[in-house]
Formats: C-alpha cells, sequence, structure tokens
C-alpha cells in the first residue's frame, strides 16, 4: 500500500503516514491507547455505534464556553451553502491568486472570491494573515464583537448575516466562531482537494489538456488522497463489543486512507483512474468508500466540496495553470488533512 506512484510521479508521505500505510492488518495497535482501523465493516460500525462527542466535532465543537445548538449549527450550513452557490455563479478574482505553494494559493484564492465582499471587519475574520496569528485573530474578533452591522443585506455573505443578526454577546461571539470555523474548512478543505486532484492529474500534462469528466477525478482524488484521512474518537468504551483489541480506555483512529486503497475492496488500488466512477450514480454508495464519513456521521457540507472544487479546477484549468515543482516526489506532511504539497504558476 505504501507505493504510490502515479502516473510516473510520486508523493513522498509524512514518516508516520509512511508507517501506517505499511500496516497490513486492518486492525492494529499505534500506541499504548491508540488502536487503528481500517477494515470497512469495522468502521461503519464504530461511525454507527455512537454520535460524535461535542469535543470530537471540528466544526461545531463548543465556542464561547458553550455547546452549538442543533438550530445554530443547521442555520450555518444552509448559509454556507448560499454562499457557496453564490460564489460559484460569480466571477472568479485574477487567476494570478492562484500561482504560488499550494494548496495555499488556493484557501486564499477561495476566500477571496467567495467571502472578501463581506465589510471588514467581517472580511478579516477569513484573511489567512488574521488566522494565522492568534493574537490578531483576537484583535478583528473583538472588532467584529462590536461591529454596528448596519441594514439587513448589503451585499454581504450569508454567513456574515448571521453574524450581524446575533445579538451581543454570546450569540454573536458564538456566531463569529461559526463564521471563521465554516470559512476556514470550506477553503482549506476545498483546496487540499483542489491540489491532490491537481497532482494526481499529473505535472506532464498539457496545460491546455482539460480532464473530461472533472467530478469522476475528483471522486478518484477522494478515494486515493482523501483531505479527511483520519477520523478519530475518544474512548474506546461504545466499541469493546465490536473487536476485541478495543479497550475502555482506548482511543480510535479511523482510516479512510488506508481503507480507500486496500486490495480487498479495490481493484488496482494504487491506480489513479478516475474512469472507475463515469456513469457511478452515487459513489458515496460504493462499499469501502467514505472520504465524507458513513452514515451517521455524515459531513454537512459534502453537497458543497465537489462542485465547489470542479468550480475552481475549471478556473485553474481555463488559467493554465501547471505544477512548476517539484516534478517528482512532492510532499505530503502529517496534518489534519491530507494534501500534497508544490507550486503551481501559469503558463503566459
Ligand atoms: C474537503 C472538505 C471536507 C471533507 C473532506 C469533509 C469530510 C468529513 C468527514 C470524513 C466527516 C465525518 C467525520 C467523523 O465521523 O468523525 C465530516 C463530518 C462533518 N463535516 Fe465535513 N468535510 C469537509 C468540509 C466540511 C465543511 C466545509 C463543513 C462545514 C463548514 C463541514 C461540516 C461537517 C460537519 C458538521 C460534520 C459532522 C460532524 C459533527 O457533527 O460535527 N465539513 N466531514
Amino acid at each position: 500500500m505504501a507505493s504510490a506512484a502515479v502516473r510516473g510521479h510520486s508523493v513522498v508521505y509524512a514518516p508516520r503516514i509512511q508507517g501506517l500505510l505499511a500496516r497490513e492488518e486492518k486492525v492494529f495497535r499505534i500506541d499504548a491507547a491508540t488502536v487503528g482501523v481500517s477494515d470497512s465493516r469495522l468502521i461503519a460500525g464504530i461511525v454507527a455505534e455512537r454520535p460524535v462527542t461535542a469535543t470530537e466535532r471540528s466544526v461545531y465543537k463548543p465556542a464561547a464556553g458553550a455547546e452549538i445548538d442543533h438550530d445554530s449549527a443547521t442555520r450555518t450550513i444552509r448559509a454556507l451553502g448560499q454562499d457557496v452557490m453564490a460564489g460559484i455563479l460569480t466571477p472568479p478574482p485574477p487567476v494570478r491568486g492562484l500561482s504560488g505553494a499550494w494548496p495555499y494559493a488556493a484557501t486564499g484564492y477561495l476566500r477571496q472570491w467567495l467571502f472578501s465582499a463581506d465589510p471588514a471587519p467581517v472580511s478579516l475574520l477569513s484573511r489567512r494573515g488574521v488566522t494565522r496569528s492568534a493574537a490578531f485573530s483576537r484583535v478583528v474578533d473583538r472588532a467584529v464583537a462590536v461591529w454596528p452591522g448596519g441594514a439587513a443585506g448589503g451585499g454581504r455573505t450569508a454567513l456574515a448575516e448571521r453574524i450581524r443578526e446575533a445579538s451581543a454577546g454570546q450569540d454573536r461571539r458564538q456566531a463569529i466562531a461559526l463564521y471563521r470555523r465554516a470559512t476556514a474548512t470550506l477553503c482549506d478543505g476545498v483546496a487540499a482537494l483542489a491540489s491532490n486532484a491537481l497532482w494526481l492529474m499529473g505535472p506532464e500534462r498539457e496545460p491546455e489538456e482539460v480532464p473530461v469528466d472533472l467530478t469522476a477525478v475528483l471522486w478518484e482524488t477522494l478515494r486515493l488522497l482523501p483531505p479527511a484521512w483520519m477520523l478519530f474518537r475518544m474512548g474506546g468504551g461504545a466499541y469493546t463489543e465490536l473487536h476485541p483489541e478495543i479497550r475502555p480506555q482506548d482511543n480510535v483512529a479511523l482510516f479512510p486512507l488506508l481503507m480507500h486503497r486496500h486490495v480487498d475492496y479495490w481493484e488496482d488500488p494504487l491506480e489513479f483512474r478516475p474512469e472507475r466512477w463515469a456513469g457511478v450514480a452515487d459513489p458515496e454508495k460504493t462499499p469501502a468508500f467514505m472520504p465524507f464519513g458513513f452514515e451517521g456521521a455524515r459531513c454537512w457540507a459534502k453537497h458543497l466540496v465537489v462542485p465547489l472544487a470542479e468550480r475552481l479546477l475549471s478556473v485553474a484549468f481555463a488559467s493554465r495553470l501547471v505544477i512548476s515543482g517539484p516534478r517528482q516526489q512532492a510532499q505530503v506532511p502529517l496534518r489534519s488533512l491530507l494534501s500534497v504539497r508544490f507550486d503551481a504558476g501559469a503558463i503566459v
């Protein structure tokens, strides 16, 4: 499973990911407190066994000292959906923004495309220079907390409207946190996916060579290099009946990355073959495939991710963007989102 040569170029995984890819068993101990799982049935069983807890959540972990209630969570996703759909229909920013170090260039480009119309200080919440600094983030949070908001609408995103409508205090602080998390999860996730897709398509691709079926390319990318490569469950208490290796005191790490390239589940698992998704009406019904989680804990934003990544890649191809380096052996560092690093530039 470790070899990842695809179309004559390969990735170098961080040593810990490399170590996981070398594991042959589907249930294995990673350390004294963690069991790793890549068995399709067991992963499905674990995901269905209990809902994720508030602290295991990422977007909806508690904010401003309180849990996020269901109503606020669903309204946030609805607002994000409106903003993505509206963004996809607006003209993209100048394509020079896509040149540079990926996936960061793509993250910044998406933020600018979708959220820069928000009035200051809200738009600063998603600006990369700000999100990378805890001190800057606190200053911007405070500015948004006292932001007068003005009249309804006014060309802002639906997510910014959620902040404007929130009453002062905890409501507003939660709306601010959700704006920041939703925009970051979206832009980072879609940038990682697009980065992985560009790499898998290969640096030798001619700039004008646009793949016929970009949707299939993206599903195949979600299989071979899934941005959400590991899901984590704290505590094994609920799972001890499911497998003898799991003890109550264990944490459990579920690995779509390993499951998606296991020879028991896939034909020629290491080959990048978008054709395998041609004509597949609902890829997520495919056994041993869970780029957005299984039934019971499925990603709330999955319907937004693939269309936005597709639009971003179309813009990249239209601007004749190609990978400028490295041509071989790009790095995949150990991060919560799995993403290939490379430089890209437009051919003029
Ligand atoms: C490339 C982008 C994304 C990928 C690959 C992805 C993948 C996933 C996966 C695998 C899960 C299951 C997690 C688990 O069971 O532990 C999940 C759950 C979830 N995702 Fe996503 N996701 C993406 C983007 C987003 C975005 C943009 C949002 C919203 C802002 C979002 C919101 C959620 C929520 C709310 C859950 C359910 C977990 C919970 O209840 O908190 N995701 N996602």
